[in-house]
């Protein structure tokens, strides 16, 4: 299970990509047919460069869903939420 806390930083090489925007995944970033039975599809991202790292929003605060925007700060100052800040 993903911090919530945090975003998930991983590397994406050349090619098409599925990406949750569910949060059910057990495969994050990647879609995993999770969202089966929502309205949710995952973000289709197609990269064309050299493998690259990017930050993928696990909070579902970030108003650039799949990626994170850094809205998941705001979750390390409230303590009525139960996520914790990162170590
Ligand atoms: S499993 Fe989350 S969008 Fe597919």
């Amino acid at each position: 299970m993903t911090d919530k806390a945090k975003p998930l930083v991983t590397e994406l090489g050349p090619g098409t990509h599925a990406i949750c925007t569910c949060g059910q995944t057990t495969n994050a970033p990647f879609c995993d047919g999770s969202h089966s039975g929502t309205e949710l599809r995952p973000e289709i991202v197609k990269v064309d460069t050299l493998p690259m790292n990017i930050a993928w929003c696990t909070c579902r605060l970030s108003g650039k869903v799949p990626n994170c925007d850094g809205s998941h700060r705001q979750l390390w100052d409230d303590p009525s939420k139960p996520a914790r800040k990162p170590e």
